[in-house]
């Protein structure tokens, strides 16, 4: 195996972690003592052990010796502060582990190449950039939170073959029982879901995981008019909600009310989502809501469901920015799903 290979492996190994280390990164780390893997480890929780930590620690007491003659893959570049864990990099000098071989340099101004140089300073050989494009792929959202400064927006609906995403006024289900367990996933994810009042109105969405595991993201409806009937899913305050609009009656532990008379801006939201460490944020609609992230400018991802099914009249479906590029395309039962990007995170 070459080093593109293991890197490959830390990538798979850094998605287990999907879902559950925001606003950390997901990395992946892999140890290597002649072509045969010794260690193997991931960052699976936020404030938890890092990944390299992990890989260290798998490997069995038999091949502890081989360490210090082993390459360290990782996917990203080993953190250099105190944070809620002791810094990788010390780890990987106290281990005197001679190579170390990884994708991206870390963004974060605290590490910013500071690792690296460290590791190089102490006489290990240090290489970088391999898989880069793939490393920031992998890393999407947490490369927008730290060079932006707001979560990772992902536009996401539904449509049939002719380009409706529903009829006004009544819930109407667009896509088949597999791209809505995708959606659940893509929901777990995620560390909050936004919707328009319409939609909140009209389809009652619950807004969670139910049909995947994990996490539910932070739900967020607007709700200007206090047009949301008490009795809806949104209102039951069973996961962390924010409601922009007026307090209703009654006791809430989880939802908060944030006023909102006027529309609220969308920078404003980003900014309240990034306060609260909310690096990814899922637009699931309707189209008024998902136009004004498109002609905003505020979105990194669209990912569009579309049903073989035809409806005649409703709802019109967004469209898709011309410049956005395609990054994957595949079918599920009668729905054809394709993920869009930005040229600047692709
Ligand atoms: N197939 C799909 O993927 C999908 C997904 C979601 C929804 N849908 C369908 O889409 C339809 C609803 O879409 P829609 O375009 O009519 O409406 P919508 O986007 O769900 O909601 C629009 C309303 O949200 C409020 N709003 C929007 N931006 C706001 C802001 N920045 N600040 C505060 N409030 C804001 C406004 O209500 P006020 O004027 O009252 O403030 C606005 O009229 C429904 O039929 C639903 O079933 C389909």
């Amino acid at each position: 195996m070459n080093d593109e290979q293991y890197l490959r492996r830390c990538f798979d190994l850094a998605l287990l972690g999907n879902g559950c280390v925001s606003p950390n990164p997901m990395v992946g780390a892999v140890l290597v003592y002649e072509d045969r893997i010794i260690g193997e480890g991931w960052h699976q929780k936020y404030g938890e052990a890092h990944a390299e930590v992990n890989c260290i620690r798998s490997v069995a007491p038999d091949n502890q010796r081989l360490i210090p003659y082993s390459t360290l893959y990782c996917s990203l570049e080993p953190c250099f502060h105190f944070g809620k864990t002791p810094p990788c990099v010390d780890l990987i000098l106290e281990q005197k582990i001679p190579r170390v071989v990884i994708s991206n340099r870390d963004p974060n101004p605290k590490v910013a190449g500071q690792s690296l140089a460290k590791l190089q300073a102490a006489g290990v050989e240090v290489i970088s950039g391999i898989l880069e494009a793939e490393g920031r792929w992998l890393n999407r959202a947490f490369f927008t939170w730290i060079a932006k400064h707001r979560p990772y927006i992902i536009l996401k609906w539904a449509q049939t073959g002719d380009g409706f995403i529903g009829k006004p006024g009544e819930r109407t289900p667009v896509s088949g029982p597999a791209a809505l367990r995708l959606v659940h996933r893509w929901r777990s994810e995620t560390d909050a879901i936004l919707v328009g009042s319409t939609t909140a109105v009209t389809d009652d969405p619950r807004l969670d995981t139910r049909l995947y595991f994990g996490k539910n993201p932070l739900r967020i409806a607007f709700d200007r008019m206090g047009q949301i009937p008490a009795d809806h899913h949104l209102l039951d305050d069973s996961t962390e909600t924010w409601i922009f609009g007026k307090k209703r009656e009654g006791v809430f532990s989880k939802t908060k009310f944030i006023p909102a008379e006027d529309k609220v801006p969308i920078d404003n939201l980003l900014e309240k989502l990034y306060k609260a460490n909310r690096a990814t944020l899922l637009v699931e609609g309707g189209a008024n809501v998902l136009t004004q992230f498109l002609e905003s400018g505020f979105w990194d991802e669209i990912r569009v469901i579309e049903n073989v099914r035809r409806m005649g009249s409703g709802v019109t479906a967004p469209k898709v920015p011309a410049d956005a590029i395609l990054k994957e395309q595949f079918i599920l039962g009668d729905d054809t799903v394709q993920i869009f990007a930005r040229s600047i995170t692709s």
